[in-house]
Parts: C-alpha cells; structure tokens; sequence
C-alpha cells in the first residue's frame, strides 16, 4: 500500500480536549480476522471493522484472491472466501503493511500452499519473520524464498510442539491460522497474550475451531476438518482509545473515551494515574481528566499484559511536558524512537541512547512543521500538535490514516482545531494570498 504524501493535518494547539470519542474496532484484531476468512468455507459477515487505510488494503488483497467482499455499510463486511482460487499476494500488494504476512498462515491453513511477498510496515529497524517461519516448518511445510517472495508448500499440516524463541504477536497468529487446520494437536509455548490474540482465537473457534489458553503464554489448537462462516465483532481497539486517553491528559482536558474494554487499558490507566490524571472506569467506558501539570514517571514497554510498546511515542509526548525527568525504555522493537527528532523540533528535550530514551520534561512545546515518520509516531506529533499554543502542520499523515479512523472528526468532536489539508486547498490558499 503506498502511503500519500499529499494531505497534511493543520492544527491550532493549546486546547484542552472535553466530551466524548467513540473509539472504532482495533486495526491489529481487524487485519488478523480478515486473512482468517478465507479459512470459512462460506461467508462470513466481520462488523465493527475500523474504517482505516490497512483494512481497505486487506480488502483489496482478499479481493486479488479471488474473494468476493461487500460492504455492507462503514464498519460490516461481508466477504466469500469460497471463491479464491489464488494463493499468491503480491510485492505491490503487501508492501506498507505488516499483517500482509498473515496471508502466509492462512493460505496455508485453506490450500496448503501460499506465495507471498515479504511484509512492510513501520521501520523499527529490522523486522524479522524467523519465528513464523519456524512455525509453518515445524506443522511440517517446506518454505523457501523464491523472486523475493516466500514460497509455503506442505502435502499435509501436522500438529507439533512450538516454543517461540520470543513473544511475537504475528508469529503466534500465524501459526494458530495454519494450525486450525492440521492433524491433530498444537501447542504454541511463549505464545503473545495481545487482546487481539484472544479475539483471533474467539472469531476462529466461532468458525468452529478448537483452541484453547489464547490470552496466556501457551495455547493449544486441535485441528478440524473445515470451519464454516459466521458474523463476528471485533473487539475495540486498545491503542486508539490509549492514543485519545493520553491526547487529553497531555492537554489538561477531560474526555470520556466509549466503547472500550477497560481490562486491555489498565496498564495505560495505571501510567496515566501515576502521572497525575484521574481515571474514572465505566462498564465501556473511561474517563480521564487532568488539571495539573503532568509529574515524570518511568515506563518500559513490554509484550501485554505489559505497558504496548504502540502506546510508547504518545506517551513520551505527554512525559515531554512532565515536572523532572522520565525514563522510557523500549523492550519490544530496537529502533522505535525516530519520532523524537519530530518532537525535538518542538522544543522536547529528550536524550536516545539505542532503546533508551531520556526525557527532561520541559514546561511546553512550541509549533512547528513536522512529520508522521510512522502511525504512532504520527499519533505521538498529533499529540504534541495538540498541546503547543500555536499552528503545527503535520506532513506524511498516510502513516496515520493506516490505523486511526475519522482522527479529524474524533478530535475536533471534543473541541480540538484540527483539519485536513489536501494539496489542492494549499494551493488555493497560496493564491488568495
Ligand atoms: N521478532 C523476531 N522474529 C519474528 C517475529 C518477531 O525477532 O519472527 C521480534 C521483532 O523484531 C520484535 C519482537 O519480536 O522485536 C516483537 O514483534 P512481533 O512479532 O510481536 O510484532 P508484529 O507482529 O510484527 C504486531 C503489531 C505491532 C506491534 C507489535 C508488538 C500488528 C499488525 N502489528 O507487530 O503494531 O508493535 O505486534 O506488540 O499486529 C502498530 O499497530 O503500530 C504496530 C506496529
């Protein structure tokens, strides 16, 4: 998927966000659940899906497949996988997104066979598939890396044992969406624990699957013979709704965040009350309310039920502003701070030494041009946008419109002034001007 280049987020800072934000289904949950459909053997009907650039390209490459996808309205879709006949995603088809990977296990799971280019996604330095690769091996598949793609074959998919040499969110999905359909048991030891782990686990299992422990560090999957279509919801999205629960913390604000599942935001709310705001917990929904000038704290990023590493660069944003000095420490990814040059143009001061950051907090950020250098970057400068008394233009904001739906909307719902800036509107302001 190319990410446009053209629209920039123009938003004028400085005030503190108040009411309601609706957050949408969860884009890591969305872009697993779609590839699994093409294990159904009839259509399935996917409802509260995020209306985000990575599930339209998801969409697209079912659509290559072969299968037939109906929209049904913003957020319900409706997709037959009985017509794919196609195991093959193309290099244009899964460049700028990650979970194109997932084609590998679930094409293997329906035809034993998939050829699919190499994943994108955001650059937080190398991105390996090493674990997802030991997976299809080890349930007994031959891959190999042929013209740049990689190549699953398998005559049949055995259940085994698999210990993942570390806690991957892909590697564990990829290996429940192949193994759903193998002879007999699979155990998948150190396996990720993410919201969208269980939720995977609960559309398959709708579909008629058997897997158990999704949500703990083992799961196991007993293979089935077919697995028939169904209409699922998925869950909210954690990240989304931490993004808008710290985007009103950082301005002094108080918004109610809805339908949300507080369980998966208790990490963000402990980190949110640790730096001052209070956090009210409802059955779907929270609320977070700041009046006072944000105290530092320290944050390590860890696989959940740890602080996500996807909520890291908002959260540094909101730490840029504290009283005294914070340390964040990043334990997921070896390169996930470029975004803090984008900050440092706004006065920030923070010290990167490799998966360290140092933050002196400072008393406000000023406005300035920046980037969205990837989606929680671009989360992260929205953010800052947001809190700097002044107009920040924000460039590359593709990257952002990858996972957050009607982020425009949303925000200005709760008093932000923010739009979206098409090329052809700065031109036209250059003429009057
Ligand atoms: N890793 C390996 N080998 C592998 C797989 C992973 O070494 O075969 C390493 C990675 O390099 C990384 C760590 O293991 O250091 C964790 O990677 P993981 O596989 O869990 O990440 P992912 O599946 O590629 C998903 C999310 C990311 C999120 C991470 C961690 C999707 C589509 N992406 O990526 O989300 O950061 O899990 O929680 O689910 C985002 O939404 O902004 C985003 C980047």
């Amino acid at each position: 998927m190319e990410v446009p280049n053209l629209e920039k987020f123009v938003i004028r800072g400085g005030v503190p966000l108040n009411g309601s934000i609706h957050i949408g289904g969860a884009k890591n949950a969305a872009v697993a659940i779609l590839p699994a459909v093409l294990l159904a053997d009839g259509p399935c009907i996917i409802d509260n899906l995020p209306e985000i650039s990575d599930v339209t390209a998801i969409l697209k490459v079912m659509h290559s497949l072969g299968a037939q996808v109906k929209m049904i309205n913003r957020t319900s879709v409706e997709i037959d996988p009985s017509t794919v006949r196609s195991f093959v995603v193309s290099k244009d088809m899964a460049k700028g997104m990650r979970a194109s990977s997932y084609f590998l296990g679930a094409l293997l799971g329906r035809f034993y066979r998939a050829r699919v280019a190499p994943p994108g996604g955001c650059d937080f330095g190398i991105r390996p598939i090493d674990q997802h690769i030991k997976g299809f091996e080890s349930l007994g598949a031959d891959v190999s890396i042929e013209n740049g793609m990689v190549d699953l074959r398998a005559q049949r998919l055995s259940g085994c044992s698999i210990y993942l040499d570390m806690v991957s969110v892909g590697a564990t999905i990829n290996i429940m969406l192949a193994a759903v359909r193998a002879n007999g048991l699979t155990v998948i030891e150190n396996a990720a624990r993410e919201p969208h782990i269980v939720d995977l686990a609960n559309f398959l299992n709708s579909m008629g699957a058997n897997i158990m422990g999704a949500g703990t560090g083992v799961i196991k999957i007993r293979g089935v013979g077919r697995l028939h279509g169904v209409e699922y919801s998925i869950i909210p999205d954690q990240i989304e709704a931490g993004t808008y629960m710290v985007a009103a913390a950082a301005t002094g604000g108080n918004v109610r965040i809805e339908n949300v599942t507080p369980k998966h935001l208790e990490s963000i709310i402990a980190k949110l009350e640790e730096v001052g705001a209070t956090v009210k917990i409802f059955d779907d929904a929270v609320q977070v309310i700041m009046n006072d000038r944000p105290k530092h704290c320290n944050v390590k990023t860890l696989p959940h039920p740890g602080f996500p590493t996807d909520m890291q660069p908002q959260f540094a944003t909101l730490l840029a502003i504290a009283e005294g000095t914070s340390i964040v420490k990043e334990g997921v990814w070896d390169n996930r701070f470029r975004y803090v040059d984008q900050l440092t143009l706004m006065g920030a001061k923070i010290h990167v030494d490799g998966k360290v950051a140092v933050i002196s907090g400072v008393e406000k950020l000023n406005p300035a041009p920046v980037r969205a250098v990837d989606l929680r970057a671009g989360a992260a400068v929205v953010i800052a946008g947001l809190m700097a008394n002044g107009v920040t233009e924000i460039e590359e904001i593709g990257h952002i419109d990858r996972g957050y739906e009607c982020l425009v909307e949303k925000l200005r719902g709760v008093g932000a002034d923010i739009q979206r800036v098409s090329e052809e509107t700065q031109q036209e302001v250059l003429k009057q001007a």
